[in-house]
């Protein structure tokens, strides 16, 4: 028994679950030891020797003596490789059906074996069975070695792949990884996992795990996805130029799995083709209602309603305009999901109605674990539908949540998740408007490890949509499942609104129903840190709507580092304050007056962002390209700015560098190409290169790109701020507005700064003139 572990959850879930949890630990470990199939003898293989290929629609088939490799380029350029006959459908990850295949795309014969040559990417494939990917001007982007499986007799085989990528490759993605964005050497499990406690940079995995690896080199962009579900590694090993006698060393990723099929996609271009082919294979990302973009405020523990109108009043009467509250699980009747405890939140419809009319809507947590209690709503008519996930043996399985024991929904059953959709009309007519899906990895509390792992027993059955499989499968798609049962929901039961739901687990395609959060993040610097980096990561993985609980989720922050959280998530798509219901109080008035100062200003600049973060929502939803991106995104061969983690580019204009350290006054922050104003003081700083920005605590260092046109509000009207191009260049923006909810089709409006005799001027796309007014900023 592992002592710490034991004690860790014992101070989690209270003593009494606590022991309760020692028990759910020795039943799950007791059912697996029972039912999960046994690793017997096994059988290494190795594809061996090509004999001959056969041309297919978009590439063809490879036959080796010991398999058989499918290559099929798609419309849209993304290639698809599967092993053993592996087809890219059934899966869990792409949007619609399989987008056709690129019929210009054909296999042909090649010196060392065959290769498909395609717009954007080269294919060729060896006789032993390594697949080169190269760029169209002949450029390696990645070398993928023979695979071995490990076949046993009646049971799924494992894997492993090696890949070679180039040895100045940098690594990013891989889900939600807190000590990312850039990914060093090391291995990388993916499996999703709550860490239990609140986490820091070192540890991993984390609630969303994803097979998706953007690999940014010198010679070019690449995204690689394993489409499989299942429990696995990635090992990454650096590579060394140079190495030795002066060759160099690649880097390499290893990838291994349990079990399910090898098959994988790559997709090459630019950061942001890649991110837009990714989107339309896995779905673009869901567009959040405008209102999800302004500031919210979640608390474990309001207690009851005076307290959230309490809390309400507290920021009207300071002007500082909150757009949510969330109520977490304490404000069901016994932590069972689906109910109210209307002695501490009578009518609460009513209150919603009350805190609607001042702008602010309410937000509903919703966990996946029914309280196994005949006589409640939600657990008999789950029964009724025989929506509960069994063991081998026919039991339903039993686990351990808040309200103590509790069954799972299998939500990889279609009949289930419209069972489970049906539930969200009582959130609805409670009069919330958007959902915040929890303990979804699914976490079911356990004890102590090995046999404790905090979920359901891997020898669990599932649906798998009819194909019928066990948790080793399901395990990673539980969330997105549970994503797609809430959101379709929602659409139905609300279809002149956008869904607003957010995940803590997750799989690739979850952007299609909503974001996410960082979940437990740890209160301190390191947190801090982490929480920039798991926005990064996600929103490489095609996920762009994501933030942190800002202060930390476990332990009061100092006013500095509070201060300095808030700041950050002012620029981040998802703006939300939350902690431990004993984590202390996290409304901005708590931390003393010059604390409450800063936030105010950083407030009012979201506010004043909004029209640039609303486009960037659109943009985000257009096109796959996150609102939060990486320094390196338009210039990805410059290697300084691919090791640079700890500031972003918020859309194109601007360049935010958070402070993420204590004590500072000031920050360097490293320049991609082009000329940076100041945001503060109007001066410039020429890219590439560094410069060093006042950082006192009142400000967060923020660059504009010369020649953007920002559009913002100003008063309640929409400005456009131009930021002066340099002499003899142009700049851009764009403005995208709507309704601020529903399906409308949003107006495009698209626009070039320029000098004009000897003034700024803008112009919109088919007129004379900007048609809004203009501040012109920076001196040239
Ligand atoms: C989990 C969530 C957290 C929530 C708590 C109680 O720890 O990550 O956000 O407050 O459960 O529901």
């Amino acid at each position: 028994m592992d002592t710490r572990d034991l004690v860790r959850s014992l101070r989690m879930v209270g003593s009494r679950n606590g022991w309760r949890a020692v028990g759910a630990a020795w039943r799950r470990y007791r059912i697996d030891a029972r039912d999960l199939p046994r690793r017997g003898a096994e059988r290494a293989r190795v594809p061996g020797a090509a004999y001959c290929a056969e041309p297919l629609p978009g590439g063809g088939v490879v036959r080796f003596a010991q398999s058989a490799l499918r290559v099929r380029v798609a419309v849209g350029g993304a290639v698809f490789c599967g092993w053993d006959g592996a087809g890219p459908e059934p899966s869990y990850a792409l949007a619609d059906e399989c987008p056709e295949a690129d019929t210009r795309a054909v296999l042909e014969p090649d010196k060392d074996g065959w290769r498909v040559v395609s717009e954007r990417i080269t294919v060729v494939v060896f006789r032993h069975g390594a697949v080169e990917f190269r760029t169209p001007g002949g450029v390696l982007l990645r070398r993928e070695l023979p695979p071995r499986w490990w076949d046993g007799a009646g049971r799924a085989s494992r894997w492993v792949q090696r890949a070679q990528t180039p040895a100045d490759a940098a690594v990013f993605g891989l889900g939600g990884r807190a000590c990312g964005p850039g990914l060093t050497t090391g291995s990388y499990r993916l499996w999703n996992t709550d860490p239990s406690s609140a986490f820091g940079p070192g540890d991993d995995p984390l609630y969303i795990t994803m097979p998706v690896q953007l690999v940014v080199a010198d010679g070019g962009c690449h995204l690689v996805f394993h489409d499989n579900t299942w429990d696995g590694r990635v090992i990454l090993r650096e590579g060394v130029e140079g190495a030795g006698s002066g060759h160099d060393r690649p880097g390499s990723c290893e990838v291994r799995f349990d079990g399910g099929p090898l098959r994988y996609w790559v997709v090459a271009g630019s950061p942001s083709r890649v991110l837009g082919t990714w989107t339309a294979l896995t779905g673009r990302p869901a567009l959040p209602p405008r209102w999800a973009l302004g500031y919210q405020h979640a608390r474990w523990g309001f207690g009851d309603a005076q307290e959230v109108r309490r809390v309400a009043a507290g920021y009207r009467e300071r002007g500082l305009p909150v757009s949510a509250l969330h109520l977490d699980i304490d404000h069901f009747d016994g932590h069972r999901i689906f109910t109210v405890d209307n002695d501490r939140f009578p009518e609460l419809p009513g209150l919603a109605v009350e805190l609607r009319e001042h702008g602010t809507r309410l937000v509903s947590i919703v966990d996946p674990a029914v309280k196994a209690e005949p006589g409640l709503a939600a657990y008999d008519s789950g029964s009724a539908a025989d929506a509960f996930v069994r063991d081998a043996r026919g039991h339903v399985v039993r686990g351990l949540v808040w309200p103590g024991e509790t069954v799972f929904p299998d939500f990889t059953e279609p009949r289930v998740r419209k069972w489970w959709g049906g539930l969200y009309a009582e959130r609805l007519e409670q009069g919330f408007a958007g959902v915040w899906h929890d303990m979804n990895e699914p976490t079911s509390f356990a004890a102590f490890a090995p046999y404790g792992e905090s979920t359901l027993p891997r020898s669990a059955r599932h649906s798998l949509e009819g194909r019928g499989g066990d948790h080793r499968e399901a395990h990673n798609v539980y969330a997105l499942a549970m994503a797609r049962a809430g959101y379709e929901a929602l659409r139905e039961l609300r279809p002149r609104e956008r869904p607003f739901l957010f995940s803590r687990s997750g799989w690739a395609g979850m952007q299609r129903y909503g974001g996410t959060w960082s979940g437990d993040v740890a209160t301190g610097w390191p947190g801090l840190r982490a929480s920039l980096a798991l926005v990064l990561g996600l929103g490489l993985c095609g996920v762009p709507y994501s933030g942190p609980d800002v202060g930390g989720f476990h332990a009061m922050p100092s006013p500095e580092l509070y201060v300095r959280w808030w700041q950050l998530s002012a620029y981040l798509p998802f703006f939300r304050t939350h902690s431990a219901i004993n984590a202390g109080r996290r409304e901005p008035w708590e931390f003393g007056p010059e604390a409450e100062e800063c936030v105010r200003a950083a407030l009012a600049e979201r506010v004043r962002l909004m029209p640039y973060l609303y486009t960037l929502a659109h943009l985000a939803h257009r096109t796959g390209v996150p609102y939060v991106r990486p320094l390196w995104w338009h210039d990805p061969e410059d290697r300084k700015l691919r090791g640079a983690g700890d500031a972003f580019l918020l859309g194109d204009a601007l360049l935010v560098a958070p402070v993420l350290e204590p004590g500072a006054t000031e920050r360097a922050v490293r320049l991609p190409r082009g000329r940076w104003y100041d945001t503060a003081t109007g001066a410039f700083h020429e890219g590439p290169g560094q410069a060093l920005l006042d950082a006192p605590l009142h400000r967060t260092p923020v660059l504009a790109r010369a020649g953007s046109v920002l559009p913002v509000a100003v008063d309640g009207g929409l400005e456009l701020e131009v930021w002066a191009p340099a002499a003899g260049r142009t700049g851009t923006g764009v403005l995208i507005t709507d309704e601020g909810d529903g399906w409308a089709e949003p107006r495009v409006e698209r626009f070039t700064s320029r000098w004009r005799v000897g003034a700024v001027a803008v112009e919109r796309e088919g007129a004379d003139e900007a048609g809004y007014v203009l501040r012109v900023r920076g001196d040239a």
